[in-house]
């Protein structure tokens, strides 16, 4: 049972094999870097390549990027390695403090692994350069809200990049402002968009299982932070209409779904923990929930848990990346 082990996120043996206890404590880094490898499956070929190769055709002109709700900044080491430009300025922006300051540790680690000379300028930023390749990396702790604010209606990026992000906003509201950030024909890339499915397997009993999945949603679809409706279940299929009302060209979108299984050598990377992980936040979501039981409930996130421990569970969440352009005539409003 959750907890029982007293372990923070140590390991046992069970049948020779090493097994991760459950773990009593979750950290917020921990489950975004666990995230990398499960991102990395998911990412939508098709969409990648039409953004490399795009980007590819603008020549050798710097690129201004923005991140937004970047983390720990697993995207800067993406877009690096994918090596779709030689010059390049990133802007890495996120509300919490500790994920930017990993974010610019990483990212410093990951540049000199990958052979780059590091150079620190000023806080918060670093200059990595290899042979032609000159990217200066920034790393900015800011609410998205008030960035927005403080940069309304001047369109200088080139390129907005959002990973599992657009699922905690309000697309009417956000998409047509992020689209005035853009610098005539930029590009949005916009990826793992959470679109309506939450499946784990094998079923405890099918009912409880569709409920629960069906609670858990509608806490994404009620949610408000700081007095703003924050997102929803089904944004992914809401993104195609969303980016069209605020002036965007669809060049590619496709299925992201994150498919997370545990095969001959048990789940990959650090994902044992990716899975309790998400387990938790159902539970963190729901636990006070009046319309289920929570005696069912909480053996419902026992036994998922213990699911994980044995490699059987299999979870699926279904997600949608999309890249688009901003139309060259277009005056940003909002959509409602
Ligand atoms: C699900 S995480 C995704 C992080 C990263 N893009 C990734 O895929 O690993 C969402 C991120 O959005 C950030 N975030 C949430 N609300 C924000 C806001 N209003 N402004 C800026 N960042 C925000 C969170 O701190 C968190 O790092």
């Amino acid at each position: 049972m959750a907890g029982e082990h007293g372990v923070c996120c140590g390991f046992s043996r069970r049948d020779g094999a090493l097994i991760m206890a459950i773990p009593d404590e979750y950290s917020f880094v921990r489950y975004l870097s666990s995230k990398k490898s499960v991102d990395d499956r998911a990412l939508n070929e098709h969409v990648r390549r039409r953004l490399v190769d795009s980007l590819k055709e603008r020549g050798d002109r710097r690129l201004e990027v923005l991140e937004f709700g970047a983390g720990i900044g697993t995207m800067i080491e993406r877009f690096l390695s994918w090596e779709a430009v030689d010059r390049l300025a990133y802007t890495a922006l996120d509300l919490e403090a500790d994920l930017v300051a990993e974010a610019e540790r990483r990212a410093a680690q990951w540049a000199r692994d990958a052979g780059f000379s590091v150079e620190q300028s000023t806080a918060g930023q670093i200059r990595i350069t290899r042979g032609d390749r000159d990217a200066v990396l920034e790393f900015n702790q800011s609410d998205l809200f008030n960035f927005l604010e403080r940069t309304s209606g001047r369109g200088r990026w080139d390129l907005l990049i959002a990973n599992a992000f657009l699922d905690l906003v309000d697309l009417p509201t956000v998409v047509p402002q992020l689209g005035a950030l853009l610098a005539a024909e930029g590009l949005c890339y916009f990826t793992i968009n959470f679109d309506g499915a939450t499946i784990f397997q094998p079923d405890i009993d099918p009912e409880l299982d569709r409920h629960i999945e069906a609670l858990y949603h509608e806490t994404m679809d009620t949610r408000v932070i700081a007095g703003r409706p924050s997102g929803e279940s089904r944004t992914g299929r809401h993104l195609f209409g969303a980016l069209r009302a605020a002036g965007m060209e669809l060049l590619a979108a496709g299925p992201s779904d994150w498919v997370v299984f545990a095969g001959p050598e048990g789940y990959p990377e650090d994902e044992t923990y990716f899975l309790h992980h998400i387990v938790d936040t159902v539970r963190g979501a729901l636990e006070n929930n009046p319309k289920l039981d929570s005696s069912r409930f909480r053996d419902w996130i026992d036994r998922r848990h213990e699911q994980i421990e044995q490699g059987s569970l299999v979870f699926i969440a279904h997600q949608l990346d999309f890249l688009a352009r901003r139309m060259a005539k277009h005056t940003f409003s909002q959509v409602r």
